[in-house]
């Protein structure tokens, strides 16, 4: 069983020929809502792909908070550990340009508004984990005191650290493998550039010497790197056309330990996430964007047939 710490959030969705720039208005299209937020992603990744999953995690008592929670079921996730809070329910405003590219800002709303007993009620479900995930969309304190509760039970912790936020070294000691995209790998590591393979490899070299173990950067087209201190591995990406990348590192992180959770090694983990967030990114949208199980199995026929 796998345990995600993580955020709910109602998507709400244009798309538009380029992102506007501070101050300017463009005209967008295709208005469309749906249901996202970085925790929540992950876990119906996993699930779909296999993974049994229980989520942490808070939602408004409103209507869209309920609409998370009836998607969040039907994709068989273990839902008794998301609170109703009084705060709204988180949404997000998501522009997508032409080429699948987005911005996101999200209004955190009932996502920090945990409770520290919702914790201690979770306790049972992670003894039963073999698997924490967490990201940054709640607040910093709380991911920190659930990494370290989740590493003290024995379990394996992965932080997806989205949206970027500096890290202690009490965090930092909590995580068996982090996985920033570049942007946060250079907050990370004090603001180095990641602009190339060899500067990620200088920036992640970093944070190893700073007490990480193993070290995943996902890296967009330009695939992922891995690095534990002794071995450096680069997994180049699939191309496939991008229709819209949002949910892409979410549909990557929750396929990583869905496969972790099913016996893989981690660099077959990697190959399965990377197929995985391929498949994402040739959809739209954060959930309806992520694949089934039976689709990732068939992606070498489907790769097969993809133009570029
Ligand atoms: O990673 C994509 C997600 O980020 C969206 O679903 C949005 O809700 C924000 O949390």
């Amino acid at each position: 069983m796998i345990t995600i710490l993580g955020s709910l959030n109602m998507d709400l969705i244009l798309h538009t020929e380029r992102i506007p720039k501070v101050g300017e208005t463009v005209l967008g299209r295709d208005f469309r809502q749906v249901p996202g937020g970085k925790g929540a992603n992950q876990a119906v990744a996993a699930a779909r792909l296999g993974a049994s999953v229980a989520m942490i995690g808070a939602v408004g008592r409103d209507d869209m908070g309920a609409f998370l929670l009836r998607q969040m079921k039907k994709d068989g996730i273990d839902t008794s550990l998301i609170w109703e809070s009084e705060q709204p329910t988180g949404l997000a405003m998501i522009l997508v340009d032409d080429e699948g590219h987005n911005s996101i800002t999200v209004a955190s709303g009932a996502n920090f508004d945990l409770k520290e007993e919702q914790l201690q009620q979770a306790r049972p479900v992670l003894e039963k984990s073999s698997l924490f995930l967490a990201q940054l969309e709640n607040p910093l304190s709380y991911v920190s005191e659930a990494l370290k509760l989740a590493h003290s039970l024995g379990l394996r912790t992965v932080l997806n650290p989205a949206p970027a936020a500096p890290l202690d070294a009490e965090m930092m000691d909590g995580i068996d493998i982090l996985t920033p995209n570049e942007s946060e790998l250079s907050l990370l590591s004090g603001g180095l550039p990641t602009e190339t393979p060899e500067d990620c490899m200088k920036a992640g070299q970093r944070l190893l010497d700073q007490g990480l173990s193993t070290l995943l950067v996902t890296r967009g087209a330009d695939g992922c790197l891995y690095m534990d201190g002794k071995e450096t591995k680069v997994f180049p990406a699939y191309r496939v056309p991008m229709k819209d990348s949002t949910a892409a590192g979410d549909c990557f992180n929750g396929a990583l330990v869905a496969a972790l959770e099913q016996g893989s090694d981690l660099f077959a983990a990697i190959d399965f996430a990377m197929r995985a967030a391929a498949i994402s990114v040739t959809r739209e949208g954060a959930q309806p964007s992520l694949p089934r199980l039976e689709e990732v199995r068939a992606f070498d026929a489907w790769y097969g047939k993809q133009e570029i």
